[in-house]
């Protein structure tokens, strides 16, 4: 007899099952979430002439990076001449190439941590956000720390960003949404919100991908 919840049990027959979690298994992927950013970024290739998010040389910094998906494909698409930084609140194991800063992105002795591994007027090319809160169930509640986690990426990056970067950030459906796309169209050159494949369709996260700074 198991006393497992109906609703972890449906959790690890859909895990069992899932094609990206074997795919993540077989390419040496440690999550699944790492087709999410693959997918993205094809998706800028495709309308963008072949260039995607995430080029050679690039710098980039990650928030809400565990356990290192999203690390270890901005690692792979810098290359040696790039540089990334990833942010969690969780440790996470080391991923060659990247710097990995344990905190909480919203401490402000985390952000100057990063603001010095930058450089002084160091600019980020990318910077991407797969933060999220840790669920409660609580609808309002959690839209809420959604869109405060999203609003501070888009802070940093307006921070960061050099002119003409990128920026990828998970968004929660709720009252903030709209004003963050309306407010990325002002900054950015393209915007654009897609829900990748690899997003399970119960989650209600999309990405905002704003491409083409236009400078502080
Ligand atoms: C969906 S997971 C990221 C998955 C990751 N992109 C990957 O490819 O493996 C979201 C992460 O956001 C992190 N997070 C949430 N709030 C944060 C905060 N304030 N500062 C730093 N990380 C945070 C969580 O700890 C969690 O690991």
């Amino acid at each position: 007899m198991t006393n497992r919840r109906p609703s972890s049990a449906r959790w690890l027959e859909e895990h069992r099952n899932d094609p990206y979690v074997a795919a993540a298994r077989r390419e040496g992927y440690r999550s699944r979430a790492a087709f999410k950013l693959l997918e993205l970024d094809a998706s800028v290739a495709a309308r963008n002439r072949g260039k995607g998010l995430l080029c050679p040389g690039n710098v980039v910094a990650e928030l809400g990076a565990a356990p290192g998906g999203w690390t270890q494909v901005a690692v792979q698409r810098v290359g040696e001449r790039g540089r990334v930084v990833a942010v969690d609140l969780l440790p996470m194991d080391p991923i060659p190439g990247a710097q990995i800063f344990c905190g909480d992105f919203l401490d402000d002795g985390l952000l100057n941590e990063l603001h010095t591994w930058l450089g002084p007027n160091g600019r980020a090319d990318v910077i991407l956000s797969d933060m999220a809160p840790n669920m409660t169930g609580m609808k309002i509640a959690d839209q809420g720390r959604g869109a405060m986690l999203a609003e501070a990426a888009f802070e940093f990056a307006e921070s960061v960003l050099r002119p003409g970067g990128h920026l990828v950030v998970k968004l929660f459906h709720g009252p903030e949404f709209h004003l963050m796309v309306r407010m990325a169209r002002t900054r950015f050159e393209g915007v654009k919100v897609e829900k990748p494949p690899a997003s399970r369709d119960r989650s209600a996260e999309h990405y905002l991908i704003a491409l083409g700074f236009r400078g502080s």
